[in-house]
């Protein structure tokens, strides 16, 4: 059983390298499903099919080829399905607040519910065992974070929360209901929300289990595409996910020699270079640009081979998490893994939300998330194959 996101900014190419996967994957026999996660879902036009044809299906997954489906799950009909007490609860609300009942359904869909609708999905099949490969095409890096830091957060909202406002609603009901014009959740609206989060029991472990799910990183040689690779990269550590591999896509071919590209060539040398160094040793794999925009299974197939060549593309290409993000009490730590270590002395530097680590001729440019790159790193020290550095209090190790 293997899961694999495809994640990158939008535009970059991670619907085509999704679906050219899948057409691989399938061709070797493989069950193999290509999932979007995107709500503008493209999957079926990569295919080249008729979009009625996954209306008409609701959001279930359809047969494209011998052993390879494609599922774009229908959000509204997820959300009436798996959400309905929350779902009405919350239009009720928006309803009462003289929002016109159509718009009110509609802005009654929470960020997040979305996302559980495929995970339930994933879990579901994971347990069947229903596929050997599942390909998840995500939506771009800001909202595909959001995705794999549902499980964690749900969790904490039903360990802190969920019991406490259960119950604090079971008594103020009585009262509320003769004050205020604003219901409060039935006891339904909780036992939605219980059933859900029981359905969703073990997918944390799935998508953080590196034997399982890896994710590659789709990205373009050009400045603010690898920048916004390098971002998602760091939080997909955080939430400690494997990245398999980092592919570039879209590199122009040596045979253009148009003198309208020469600079473009220039840039397109440079970042792949950056990419190189910024991530190595994770496997980089060069994509060039096709001629002709990438739609239908001949072209996917075309496609697959300049992604993968010889290798396998259902394998785990690289199975180190050269980054690992802990937090001890109050403290927050980073572990940097660098293989054959032998200078003691680490130089680090911070310029806003970059971390500068040096070791001798090692150098690399971490960027950190959020709640940490407000922090001073206030020390580091190495402990055999990796450095740790420490941020947080006043105090160094
Ligand atoms: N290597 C490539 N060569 C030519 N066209 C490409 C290549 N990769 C992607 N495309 C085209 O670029 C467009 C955007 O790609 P898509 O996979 O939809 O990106 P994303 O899913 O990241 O938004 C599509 O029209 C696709 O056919
Ligand atoms: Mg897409």
């Amino acid at each position: 059983m293997r899961i694999v996101l495809f994640a990158g900014k939008g535009g970059v190419g991670k619907t085509s390298i999704a679906a050219a996967t899948g057409v691989a994957c399938a061709q070797k026999g493989l069950k193999t499903l290509i999932m979007s996660l995107d709500t503008a879902h493209s999957l079926v036009d990569s295919f080249d099919l008729d979009r009625t044809l996954m209306d008409r299906n609701k959001g279930k997954p359809i047969r494209v080829a011998n052993k390879l489906s494609i599922q774009e799950v229908d959000a509204q009909e997820e959300i009436k399905k798996n959400w309905g007490e929350v779902h009405k609860y919350i239009g009720s609300l928006l309803n009462i607040s003289g929002i016109d009942e159509v718009l009110a359904e509609e802005l009654a869909i929470l960020p997040g519910m979305e996302e559980v609708s495929s995970l339930l999905y994933i879990n579901r099949y994971v347990a069947q065992k229903r596929y050997d490969v599942i390909l998840l095409d995500c939506a771009p890096t800001g909202e595909s974070i959001r995705f794999i830091s549902i499980p964690t957060s749900l969790e904490w909202y039903m360990k802190k929360l969920f019991d406490v406002e259960r119950r604090i609603v079971k008594i103020a009901r009585p009262i509320a209901k003769k004050l205020y014009d604003v219901p409060l959740p039935e006891d339904e609206y909780f036992a939605t929300i219980q059933r859900l989060f029981n359905r969703l029991e073990g997918i944390d472990r799935i998508l953080s289990d590196p034997t399982i799910t890896t994710v590659r990183m789709i990205t373009n040689p050009e400045k603010i595409v690898l920048k916004e690779t390098q971002r998602a990269y760091m939080y997909f550590s955080l939430y400690k996910m494997c990245v398999d591999a980092v592919v570039i896509n879209r590199i122009l071919p040596e045979a253009v020699d148009d003198g309208f590209f020469t600079k473009w060539k220039e840039t397109q040398d440079l970042y792949i270079k950056k990419t190189e160094q910024l991530f190595s040793p994770i496997p980089i794999l060069k994509v060039p640009m096709l001629s002709d925009q990438v739609v239908g299974m001949t072209e996917l197939s075309k496609l697959a081979k300049e992604i993968y060549g010889g290798l396998n593309p259902e394998q785990i290409l690289y199975a180190e998490t050269p980054y690992a993000f802990r937090k001890v009490e109050e403290d927050y730590f980073l572990d940097i893994k660098i293989p054959f270590l032998t200078k003691k002395e680490v130089e680090l530097s911070k310029c806003n939300e970059e971390l500068i680590v040096r070791i001798g001729g090692f150098k690399r440019h971490v960027l950190l998330p959020r709640n940490i790159a407000t922090r001073k790193p206030s020390g580091a020290k190495i402990e055999s194959d990796k450095i740790v550095i420490k941020f947080g209090g006043n105090h160094g190790f």
